[in-house]
């Protein structure tokens, strides 16, 4: 039988756990912790409120297909997904970080941008860094990569990456350095726009509760 209650979609790591506080504002404990079992469906203490683990740039699409009625995405992935159909009601301003364009330590990024010279730049953010290097009408060709983007200028795959950049640790282990900012990311609800208006009664109080819950 179809599950009658609200399932919300978020990956493990960071915005799950940044995701707890809120969870419990809105009187939600989840009953495992997906970090030791390997469960993808997680009962909660109510019965009409499940999660489901998803890999994070799959959130959107959960939601915006109604197999979750909400979920918990990064800017980032929601700039690549686009966005349709999907209901953003808040910044929840969790697992915050930026997004970057880096280089290696020496490479002249702005002599390379002010000569027109063409760029290669690697990212799993393809969407983003076309906007990006669109608008300053840098001449990129971008190279679609799926995780280690430090990698690529090191064994000469690519120029340039844009990728995220929290405490910069990876960067410096990889001597590379950030040249330029291209926008602050944190984490968006998303909901299922058919579900808002089936669900609102069990959904409104959850949206009302992170709301509360955001600082
Ligand atoms: C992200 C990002 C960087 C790293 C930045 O990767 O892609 O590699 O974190 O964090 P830092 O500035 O604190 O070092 P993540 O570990 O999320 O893995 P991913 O490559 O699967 O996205």
């Amino acid at each position: 039988m179809a599950f009658e209650g609200i399932t919300l979609a978020l990956s493990k790591g960071r915005i799950f756990e940044d995701t707890l506080p809120l969870l419990a504002a809105a009187g939600i404990t989840p009953i495992d912790d997906p970090e030791k079992s390997r469960k993808l469906i997680i009962d909660t203490n109510r019965p009409d409120v499940r999660l489901v683990i998803v890999r994070a740039s799959d959130t959107p699409t959960y939601v915006q297909y109604g197999a979750a009625d909400l979920g918990i995405a990064g800017k980032d992935v929601l700039i690549e997904h686009g966005g349709a159909g999907l209901y953003q009601p808040l910044d929840l301003k969790i697992a915050r970080c930026r997004m970057c364009v880096a280089v290696p330590r020496g490479f002249d990024y702005d002599a390379a941008v002010q000569r027109g010279a063409r760029i290669r730049v690697a990212t799993k953010y393809i969407q983003t860094a076309r906007d990006h290097f669109a608008q300053k009408g840098v001449h990129v060709d971008l190279i679609k990569l799926y995780g280690s983007m430090e990698l690529a200028p090191l064994v000469g795959l690519a120029d340039a990456i844009v990728d995220l950049v929290s405490s910069g640790g990876t960067l410096r282990a990889n001597n590379l350095v950030e040249v330029e900012e291209i926008m602050a990311i944190s984490s968006r609800l998303v909901v299922n726009q058919a579900s808002l208006k089936m669900k609102h009664a069990l959904l409104q109080p959850v949206i009302d509760a992170f709301a509360g819950a955001v600082k």
